[in-house]
């Protein structure tokens, strides 16, 4: 291998571009080169290329989204536009490729290492946590720091007016966000789709839940069964007539911002293993943690959104008996 691709692509995430600049070190160190490709693949189709160096990636591990841009792309999710994708490949010299997102982007990635067999490495890049594979992707730690920060905010007020708040988070197909944030900003209830607990579970958990305490928090996951926030408040309010109920959604917020910590040395970690993954030999696998140590997952297994141990029954008795 002479000369890595990287890419991002799907949703942007917080630490995106500390991983980025993870990989043009990791590259530049190991001797080479390294081509930035622009709004993940549908610049890879396009020809968008861009050559890397040290200071190409000066001064960005501290910021959010992602200095190479993203995209869904459709085109890459049919044959022929994977086909174009090789052949800028081929023509640009690039021998290898190295792409930050979620499970889209694996699912295309996955696609495109069985039909070229060319090599591919995933990091995962997503807030919403929900690969397997990983104990974490980047981006996670500083969406639910950022949910927890705007619902303490939120209570405020919910504790000056006595009124019950209803904050819809993140999560199209995961409830992860909402399991985390919810614990960590002391909810009285959450709503997530594997939980299933649906609008009734939750009107049932509120008849038996504390009378003398007026203000209320409940978080709903974007992509739970009830409906989003504002069909939840409909709901509440019939049941509840003398409850003052809000309604907040805090929605890309939670995508922007400032890394974490964690997440810097997540994806920091994540790149270097990355290089050094695909000097080895390695393709066709995301790169994860798990208890502290880098793992390697095949894409067709990172991609089943399961992360089961956090969805347990121990983590949802948890809220259960921290709302008291
Ligand atoms: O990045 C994942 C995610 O945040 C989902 O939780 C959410 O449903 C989706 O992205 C929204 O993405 P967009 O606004 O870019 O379509």
């Amino acid at each position: 291998i002479k000369n890595i691709g990287v890419l991002t692509s799907g949703g942007d995430a917080p630490g995106m571009n500390a991983a980025i600049r993870a990989v043009v070190r990791a590259a530049i160190y190991y001797e080479l080169q390294v081509t930035g490709i622009l709004r993940g693949y549908e610049g890879l189709i396009n020809g968008d290329f861009i050559s890397m160096d040290r200071k190409s990636v000066a001064n960005i591990i501290q910021r959010g989204g992602t200095i190479l841009k993203t995209a869904r792309s459709d085109d890459f999710r049919t044959k022929q536009g994977r086909q174009k994708a090789y052949e800028q490949l081929k023509a640009n010299q690039i021998d290898a490729l190295i792409v930050i997102g979620g499970d889209g982007t694996f699912t295309g990635a996955n696609l495109f290492v069985q039909e070229f067999n060319f090599p591919v490495i995933g990091l995962p890049g997503t807030i919403d946590n929900d690969l397997a594979g990983t104990d974490f992707t980047i981006g996670y730690d500083t969406a639910i720091n950022t949910v927890i920060n705007a619902v303490d905010k939120i209570r405020d007020t919910a504790e000056s007016h006595d009124r019950l708040f209803i904050v819809e988070v993140m999560g199209r197909d995961s409830g992860l966000i909402a399991l985390r944030s919810g614990i960590g900003a002391g909810a009285e209830a959450i709503l997530i789709p594997e939980a299933k607990t649906g609008i009734d579970g939750l009107v049932t958990r509120l008849e038996h839940g504390r009378k003398d305490k007026a203000s209320k928090i409940v978080i709903v996951a974007e992509g739970d069964d009830a409906g989003g926030a504002f069909k939840v408040g409909e709901v509440l309010r019939e049941k509840f007539p003398s409850y003052d109920i809000r309604v907040s959604v805090l929605g890309h917020i939670q995508r922007g911002g400032k890394p974490t910590c964690m997440d810097r040395v997540l994806a920091s970690r994540f790149g270097v293993a990355a290089v050094e993954g695909l000097i080895q030999g390695k393709s066709g696998e995301m790169i994860g943690q798990v208890n502290r140590e880098i793992r390697f997952t095949p894409f067709g297994q990172a991609i089943k959104h399961i992360n089961a141990e956090e969805i347990s029954p121990a983590w949802l008795k948890l809220v259960e008996i921290l709302s008291l």
